[in-house]
């Protein structure tokens, strides 16, 4: 089993599905931007061998691969942006797995909302506009309150909701820089993720996160501690909705093996509508997360659901696994952490991992990385003691900078 696995070294995630690879008996060859000498040792020993390469240079990332003098019998890559490189340097090689023309349903924002409709299920009402013009055009279409997003956009990055005309021309204003975009109706509720490991299309793992606040409003007010919530029963009627969408999705976008990332919104009137998906998993510790919720390893069980079609863990759901995430007052390094000790003697037994940058260190920029100046991990069987935990740890473990 010969595995093409493009960026095995960094986002940090891909680490661990490096090492997976290596873990079912795969022999993993590597491209990434990096030299050698920056792979991780967990990275240089799971690989066979490895090319820098720029993979946003489609070319010589092609070459890098041919020069390995291998056959594939994949290619991989779970970073958001090169999933279509990979899907493309498959058809290239004549390797099985994911089309482009597939890789790009999970990608392009309109072309994976327009297969979703096909198949009669609810997305936000949509247009693609690549002009202000047309922007002002979908508007009158779509609606107040709207959201405009760029059509390939990641960590809610250029993503204005508008309440009217004069919050439209601001954001037109905003993102003049942004070639192509989503406009959208805006869908007031609550939001969720559904997470996949399929193989051939079929979930073998599937999971439910809810995220405190909505990631719009996470990614825009500095003072949030921003929660996501691995939900220990994802089978819950109130969900269901949500869950069968996401098989809905799967199937209309022709998913075959390996990780999904989907995000959902729930209304008030219990409406659920489809959000977005990726053909990877969810980031800033996503994957940790759904570990701890199981005490698995869905990293090694990712990469045994591509090379092999089948998943061994055992799906015992035990916890209800929150991740929260810190943003320090103040500006430059780390000064000083208050609460950590209090909580840490009152919780501790529940944290699983507690990763808060320690004073010294710069600040991270919160707007380019949701894990923004570090987090905690914590677990409990019930939800209820879960998120007053988190709520806890938001409000009173507080980190300054100077
Ligand atoms: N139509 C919509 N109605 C309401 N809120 C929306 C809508 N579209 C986007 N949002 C808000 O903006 C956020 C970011 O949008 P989206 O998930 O489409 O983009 P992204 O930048 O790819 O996200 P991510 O942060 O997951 O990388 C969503 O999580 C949601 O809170
Ligand atoms: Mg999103």
């Amino acid at each position: 089993m010969n595995v093409l696995f493009l960026a095995p070294n960094y986002p940090v995630e891909m680490q661990d599905f490096t090492r997976g690879l290596a873990e079912v008996g795969a022999r993993v060859y590597g491209i990434g931007d990096g030299p050698v000498r920056s792979l991780v040792p967990k990275v240089h020993r799971s690989l066979a061998a490895y090319r820098q390469a720029q993979l946003f240079d489609r070319d010589a990332t092609l070459a890098a691969a041919r020069s390995f003098g291998a056959r594939f019998d994949r290619v991989e890559c779970l970073w958001e942006p090169f999933v279509e490189l990979a899907a493309d340097l498959r058809e290239q090689l004549g390797v099985p797995g994911m089309s482009l023309d597939t890789a790009r349903g999970f990608r392009d924002k309109e072309l994976m909302k327009e297969r979703v409709e096909a198949a009669g299920l609810r997305v936000p009402h949509h247009a693609r506009a690549s002009s202000a013009a047309e922007v002002r055009a979908a508007a009158a279409v779509v609606g107040f309150p709207l959201i405009i997003k760029p059509i390939a956009g990641a960590g809610s990055a250029d993503t204005f909701r508008c309440d009217d005309a004069a919050e439209l021309e601001a954001a037109l204003a905003k993102t003049q820089h942004v070639k192509e975009l989503s406009v959208e109706e805006f869908v007031d509720g609550d939001e969720f993720t559904f997470d996949t490991i399929c193989i051939n299309g079929k979930p073998a793992y599937w999971n439910v996160a809810w995220y405190r606040p909505r990631p719009l409003i996470s990614r825009t007010n500095e003072w949030i501690s921003p929660q996501v919530v691995v939900l220990r029963h994802p089978e819950q009627a109130e969900l269901r909705g949500g869950v069968q969408l996401g098989h809905g999705v799967l199937a209309a976008l022709n998913m075959g093996s390996g990780y999904t990332h989907m995000e959902w919104y729930k209304k008030q009137d219990g409406e659920v509508v489809f959000g977005e998906i990726g053909a990877r998993p969810g980031g800033a510790r996503l994957v940790d997360q759904m570990n701890y919720s199981i005490d698995g390893d869905l990293f090694r069980e990712w990469a045994r659901a591509v090379c092999w079609g089948s998943f061994e863990a055992r799906v015992e759901r035990k916890y209800n696994v929150a991740i929260i995430f810190k943003r320090a007052h103040g500006e430059g390094r780390i000064t000083k952490i208050d609460g950590l000790d209090t909580f840490m003697q009152k919780y501790g037994r529940h944290v699983a991992v507690e990763e808060l940058l320690r004073p010294g260190t710069r600040r991270r920029d919160w707007k380019q990385t949701l894990v923004s100046d570090g987090y905690m991990i914590l677990r409990h069987p019930d939800l209820a003691a879960t998120l007053e935990m988190a709520d806890e740890f938001g409000e009173r473990v507080q980190l300054y900078a100077e």
